[in-house]
């Protein structure tokens, strides 16, 4: 487990979110999103998102075709999990590797991963679709967070997510015919887990980069030659 599951959630104004997680607005942050699915299962995606206004807007930018633009377009709420890499990237890609359980939100209905460090619960103000994207703006109704050392940065780790966001975009490119924007995505993310296996040491790491590179040989076969 790569989550602080054990320390206790401590409740705080949404308004204070900026402060407690030292956040600067504009800058793009890597979040896991939880939303709720149309049969009211938990789903969870790796969002990037920025804080406009000291944190009184969120901005997210699902692709149209993703679940959560979906979800949130059906719930009108979500919430942004503030979590370690290994689940960024879990979330992105589905592979199975890393454990993520949910709780219920304070305010809203939408899922909260356990395994979070913080949850910034968000209802939808806003949402309209700009090219192959839903451009959606959120008020934050309610914020919660634990008190965790933080772990050291990993280059491995970070490696890893980039490697995922290059993943996570092949077959959305291949379904739109651009099989050359596909191929090298996926060469870039090839590399970038070349890399991250080699700084990975041998444990949970290590398995879930293995984990991320079954996901890239399986979508080779994807790619016209
Ligand atoms: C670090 C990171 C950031 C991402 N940011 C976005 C994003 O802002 N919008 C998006 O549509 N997909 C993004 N993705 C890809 C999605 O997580 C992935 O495609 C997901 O499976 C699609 O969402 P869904 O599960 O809701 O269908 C990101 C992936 C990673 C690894």
């Amino acid at each position: 487990m790569c989550g602080p599951r054990d320390s206790e959630w401590i409740s705080a104004s949404p308004f204070s979110l900026m402060e407690v997680l030292v956040l600067e607005d504009d800058v793009n942050y890597e979040v896991v999103v939880t939303t709720l699915s149309m049969d009211g299962s938990p789903h969870a995606a790796a969002m990037g998102c920025r804080f406009l206004g000291q944190g009184s807007t969120i901005a997210l930018r699902p692709h149209l075709s993703s679940q959560t633009a979906q979800n949130l377009l059906r719930w009108r709420s979500g919430v942004l999990n503030v979590t370690a890499p290994e689940y960024v990237v879990e979330a992105a890609l589905d592979l199975g590797a890393v454990a993520m359980s949910f709780g219920v939100g304070e305010v809203v209905k939408a899922p909260v991963l356990r395994e979070a460090s913080a949850a910034i619960e968000f209802v939808v103000v806003e949402a309209s679709e700009a090219d192959v994207w839903l451009d959606v703006r959120g008020r934050p109704v309610a914020f919660r967070y634990r008190l965790t050392p933080v772990r050291p940065f990993s280059r491995s780790a970070s490696l890893l997510v980039e490697a995922a966001v290059r993943l996570s975009r092949v077959e959305p490119f291949l379904s739109m015919g651009r099989r050359d924007d596909a191929l090298r995505l996926w060469s870039e993310a090839r590399s970038l887990l070349d890399d991250a296996l080699r700084l990975s040491g041998g444990g949970d790491l290590r398995r879930l980069v293995e984990a991320v590179r079954g996901r890239l040989y399986s979508l080779e076969g994807l790619i016209p030659p």
